[in-house]
């Protein structure tokens, strides 16, 4: 058994995990909004875990909490978010931030290791106000503009707002230093149940979907639900139903093997039942790999609201609110992953993508990334009973924590 198998401290990392836990709790998960207290808390927490790992803390003006080494040798930055979709669950996120921890603590004071691992928690992951916001803004992609108008999607809150509550409006953000990280490694629950029905450990990510988001506004008319007949209503609620439906008969066809949609918040408009909608909304979001499958889906979403407008009750309009950048993970990672995998979890790994958005793939257009799955029961994410097994958490940090030292030892 390798020597340095001891020195990840499994009881810690779930100690960890727990404390986080505790802070924001709901049921057995957590409601941690990006900016809420109990997110502050935890950012809180965090910084003040850093000097133990031999690093200097900082929370920048975007939220984001950056350890810093002085120690000589390569730096590898590690590190995922802490805050928590409304209600969600306990792992999302914390799980790679405290891996990232607990590598810093046992690699950073070793001085058999040349190098050194600093810790980043990237703000709102969640996309409570953005998408990405605290690590696009570390790659130089957010500008202030962004932040003057980014809002809670929840509560409406301006960002600038919520910087000020959060005592963050005067900090500087912390941008990439060009050739300081030899890369970036997260970890992450699989949010899938690829590994669990394979009875693996680890799932070694090869890349990350794109995500593609949008909103379709349908336009009819408002009239009075009693005395307008059948036969002449403009409904856009009716519409929207129909575009649904629509969707989903036409995209199987069109689609790639992964590609996934969903709809999301359904807006009518003025949404009484003695009023015919004369408007309705909807949140709708595609992924995959590949941008050639999106363009296709994009143009049929297209010509199904042209086909709509053309029968003259409702017009459709259809406006992209986000593109998704796809990104590979680095060869040289995925093979760090790999190696670790066989020497602490027997070999029980998979390579496959991720159809989750995870910030590796916001670092990845900056420096080389990689990323590691531990398994999810029952492929649950998103909701608060989210859980992983004791024991694949600890194997997870074994894993991790090697890799880590593997990529620093190149
Ligand atoms: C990230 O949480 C995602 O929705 O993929
Ligand atoms: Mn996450
Ligand atoms: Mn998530």
């Amino acid at each position: 058994m390798p020597d340095n198998l001891t020195r990840v401290d499994g009881a810690r990392v779930l100690a960890d995990l727990n404390t986080l836990r505790g802070i924001g709790a709901f049921k057995t998960g957590v409601h941690k909004p990006t900016f809420s207290e109990a997110h502050m808390q935890s950012l809180a927490w965090l910084a003040a875990q850093l000097p133990d790992a031999g690093l200097a803390a900082e929370i920048d003006g975007i939220g984001n909490v950056l350890g810093t080494s002085t120690k000589s040798g390569a730096k590898l930055l590690a590190g995922s978010h802490l805050e928590s979709q409304n209600y969600a669950g306990w792992l999302d996120g914390p799980l790679g931030v405290v891996y990232a921890l607990e590598a810093a603590r046992v690699i950073n004071p070793d001085p058999n290791v040349n190098g050194s691992v600093e810790v980043a928690s990237w703000c709102d992951e969640e996309g409570h106000f953005g998408h990405f916001l605290g690590s696009r803004s570390y790659v130089g992609g957010v500008t202030e503009q962004d932040i003057d108008a980014a809002r809670d999607r929840s509560s409406g809150r301006t960002m600038r707002e919520a910087l000020r509550e959060a005592g963050l409006a005067d900090r500087s953000r912390a941008k990439a230093e060009r050739g300081r990280h030899i890369g970036y490694l997260e970890a992450h629950i699989e949010q899938g149940e690829t590994l669990e029905n394979g009875g693996l450990a680890i799932g070694v990510v090869t890349s990350i979907v794109g995500i593609w988001q949008y909103r379709i506004t349908f336009t009819g008319e408002q009239n009075h639900a009693g005395t307008t007949r059948m036969s002449v209503r403009r409904d856009a609620g009716l519409a929207l139903a129909r575009f649904c439906v629509d969707v989903d008969d036409r995209f199987p066809s069109l689609c790639g093997p992964r590609t996934v949609w969903t709809t999301g918040r359904i807006t009518l408009d003025p949404g009484a039942p003695s009023i015919i909608p004369g408007a309705a909304e909807m949140l709708f979001q595609m992924r995959d790999d590949d941008p050639g499958v999106i363009e296709r889906l994009e143009r049929e979403l297209q010509s199904m609201a042209t086909e709509i407008s053309a029968q003259g009750r409702c017009s459709v309009a259809i406006q992209r609110l986000r593109i998704g950048t796809p990104a590979k993970m680095n060869a040289a990672f995925q093979e760090a992953i790999e190696a670790a995998s066989k020497t602490f979890a027997g070999g029980r790994s998979i390579r496959m993508p991720s159809g989750a958005g995870h910030d590796a793939q916001i670092l990845s257009t900056v420096m080389p990334s990689g990323m590691l799955f531990v398994p999810s029961i029952g492929g649950i994410s998103h909701h608060w009973s989210e859980n992983t097994a004791d024991a694949d958490i600890i194997t997870g940090a074994q894993v991790f924590v090697d890799a880590c030292r593997r990529l620093l030892a190149r």
